[in-house]
């Protein structure tokens, strides 16, 4: 089945644990956690959630040299999430020192490591930036799956990317690879501050690995009938 990660864009624990109060039933749970919350509130947020059988997807895009990365990822690895992220233009190295922490650490506290997702090309880059500022001379369609590929030859499991770009990605490396697509609106819901957006529907026809919501979910005014809506069309039940 594919998850629908919600996107706990909470300030806070006690935030967050209101808020998934309504969802004690649902069998499904994935949340993702970003930045935000985790530089606030550390590895008790992630007990928490895993204490409550939540599927957790640990977002901190990790970036820095391989041997950084491998001690950063050896702490995740210890913390029995079930994903997380690093950028790809940390190179092949990075991204190899990444999966060998995640297994370390995961060895060392008897769990299962995390899948490991790449970030390509951030969605918030423009082709103009690409080129202007990267000094980057191909386009973005052939750095993203050049990206996808570099990432799935180093141990990534998948990446993260816009539901549009599934199809070249997956051309690029397989179909077995996941993409996990951000930028998802219900037919009826305004766009926000995301540019390319497709709903879960499409989603599921794009081959989406997985679908982030946030706000769609967390505004909802029955946020829990909401995600089961969700999690019905991006694995082909409704329109
Ligand atoms: O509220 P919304 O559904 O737009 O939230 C999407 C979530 O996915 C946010 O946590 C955002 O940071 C994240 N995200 C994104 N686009 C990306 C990568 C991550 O919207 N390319």
């Amino acid at each position: 089945m594919n998850p629908v990660f919600i996107a706990l864009d909470f300030v806070d624990a006690p935030t967050v644990l209101k808020f998934l109060e309504p969802f004690k039933d649902v069998k499904t749970l994935a949340v993702k956690v970003g930045m935000e919350l985790f530089y606030r509130e550390g590895a008790s947020i992630i007990k928490a959630l895993r204490n409550q059988n939540i599927d957790v997807f640990l977002d901190l895009k990790l970036h820095d040299i391989p041997h950084t990365v491998q001690q950063a990822a050896k702490q995740l690895g210890q913390l029995d999430v079930q994903f997380t992220t690093v950028h790809s233009l940390g190179g092949s190295e990075m991204i190899k020192a990444a999966r060998r922490g995640l297994d370390e650490g995961a060895k060392q506290a008897g769990v299962n490591g995390p899948q490991l997702l790449a970030v390509t090309q951030l969605t918030s880059t423009s082709e103009n930036q690409l080129h202007d500022e990267e000094l980057v001379n191909v386009s973005m369609a052939e750095s993203v799956s050049h990206l996808a590929k570099m990432a799935s030859q180093s141990g990534a499991d998948g990446v993260i990317s816009s539901a549009l770009e599934n199809d070249l990605i997956h051309q690029a490396v397989s179909y077995d690879f996941k993409c996990i697509n951000p930028g998802i609106r219900l037919p009826s819901n305004s766009v926000d501050d995301q540019k390319r957006v497709v709903t879960p529907t499409k989603a599921f026809k794009l081959h989406t690995g997985g679908i982030v919501v946030g706000r769609n979910i967390t505004q909802s005014d029955n946020p829990v009938q909401t995600y089961k809506d969700i999690y019905n069309a991006v694995n082909g039940g409704i329109k």
